[in-house]
């Protein structure tokens, strides 16, 4: 048999995948705008497994880019040397350049033409790196702009100052025995204000605002964040937030294959009437036995805080049992900076407080479910 035609798409060469189905997976009240997205993938013939990742490939925000266009006194059709090539000042801001965080080198060149930034001189100092970083937070190359109108920029030299502009990484939310043909994303949607402006995330708003009208670029990434390989095995997964997303891929994965082994959900978000991500979903796989146990923590509809960790806390001795009595394999996604490190004590305290094991031991313990995968993590 002849093989298979080489598929033409490559990170260098995404494929143009087709939005089909942006939905908000939040209601009245909501301070969140968490959406589910789906990417139609019909052509390409892509297997990609539950627990990877796609790369997307953003444009930037028309708006904000016609705007620095206008501060800079140009008019979007001037010819400049971008990251990617030559093209007009328009295109590379709004396809190749990174047009909402400032570099050094745009930092730089500020502090040396502005008739007066002696606070940012300082703040450039080596030694200052951490009190730049914090003036900087929530700061954008359009701030700068606007706020030293004396600076002279050619287009070409507002250009090179700017960083070339990344795409962004996302857990897929779906399988492929679910939904062939497509993948499924769960994500927040950036939106902040700082400094008397609504700030919008580069991908997420282009996802949420303008991807309908536009092929949307994306090349999978392989992950270790995989089910194990036995069905039978038993998994406690914990995605608070948009960290439901893999374990959204990972239960439609179990119950297509029939795997027979138990499935216990934390997850968590802020309100339980408005919050509740895929609740209707979740309670039909609950209902046919795919979802063993649900446990959800609502972290703004009482005084004190609920978080996953609590409520594994509340029930550490079937915890407990599923691990050490079970095999069951545990898994982390979501949030790294504060979430994870809180999700990782409290397993801690559970091997120890209800596996009866001494400090040492439970670091063992735990270093042993990491080599022996059974203790894995995607988070961000
Ligand atoms: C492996 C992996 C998987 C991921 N999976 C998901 C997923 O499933 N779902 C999901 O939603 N995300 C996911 N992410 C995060 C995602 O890649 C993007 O980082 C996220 O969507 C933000 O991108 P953006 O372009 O919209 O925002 P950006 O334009 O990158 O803006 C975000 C930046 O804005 C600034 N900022 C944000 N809030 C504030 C504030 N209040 N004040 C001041 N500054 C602020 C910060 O500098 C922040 O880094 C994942 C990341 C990784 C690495
Ligand atoms: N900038 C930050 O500080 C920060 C924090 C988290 C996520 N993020 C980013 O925001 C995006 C979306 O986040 P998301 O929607 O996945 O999550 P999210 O909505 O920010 O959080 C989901 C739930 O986790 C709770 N939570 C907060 N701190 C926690 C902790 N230490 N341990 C356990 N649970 C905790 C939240 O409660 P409360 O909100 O009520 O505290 C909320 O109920 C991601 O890109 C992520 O990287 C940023």
């Amino acid at each position: 048999m002849p093989a298979a035609p080489a598929s033409p798409y490559t990170r260098q060469n995404p494929f143009p995948g087709k939005l089909v189905v942006n939905r908000t997976l939040c209601s009245e009240g909501s301070k969140k705008d968490t959406r589910h997205l789906e990417i139609d993938l019909t052509g390409w013939g892509l297997n990609y497994e539950v627990g990877d990742s796609m790369t997307l490939w953003p444009t930037n925000d028309p708006a904000l880019v016609d705007e620095i266009i206008k501060t800079i006194g140009a008019r979007g059709e001037e010819q400049v040397n971008g990251p990617k090539g030559p093209t007009t000042l328009r295109e590379t801001l709004l396809r190749d350049c990174r047009i909402t965080q400032t570099t050094p080198k745009f930092l730089k060149m500020i502090a040396a033409r502005a008739s007066a930034a002696p606070l940012l001189n300082d703040l450039l100092k080596p030694e200052r790196k951490q009190d730049l970083d914090t003036y900087l937070w929530g700061m954008e190359v359009i701030d700068f702009l606007i706020e030293h109108p004396s600076i002279k920029w050619t287009p070409q030299e507002l250009v090179e100052t700017l960083a070339k502009l990344q795409p962004r990484l996302y857990s897929i939310s779906s399988s492929l025995k679910a939904h062939p043909e497509e993948v499924h994303f769960t994500i927040d949607i950036v939106h902040y204000e700082s400094r008397g402006r609504m700030r919008k995330g580069v991908c997420s708003t282009f996802l949420a605002e303008r991807a309908e009208k536009v092929p949307v670029p994306v090349f999978p990434n392989t992950s270790k964040f995989r089910l194990p390989e036995d069905g039978n095995t038993p998994i406690i997964m914990v995605g608070p937030g948009t960290g439901i997303a893999p374990f959204r891929a990972y239960l439609q994965e179990r119950k297509a294959v029939g795997a027979k082994g138990k499935n216990w959900l934390f997850f968590g978000s802020q309100h339980e009437h408005c919050n509740y991500f895929y609740k209707e979903e979740l309670a039909e796989l609950k209902r046919d036995g795919v979802l063993t146990r649900l446990d959800c923590a609502w972290s703004r509809d009482q005084a004190d805080k609920s978080y996953v960790q609590h409520k594994m806390l509340n029930c550490a001795a079937e915890i407990w049992k599923w691990m050490d009595g079970e095999g069951a394999h545990f898994f982390v996604c979501g949030d790294a900076r504060r979430m994870a490190k809180d999700v990782d004590a409290a397993l801690r305290k559970i091997i120890q407080e209800t596996g009866g094991k001494s400090e040492d031991v439970t670091n063992e313990y735990v270093e042993k479910l990491k080599s022996d995968k059974r203790y894995k993590r995607d988070v961000y």
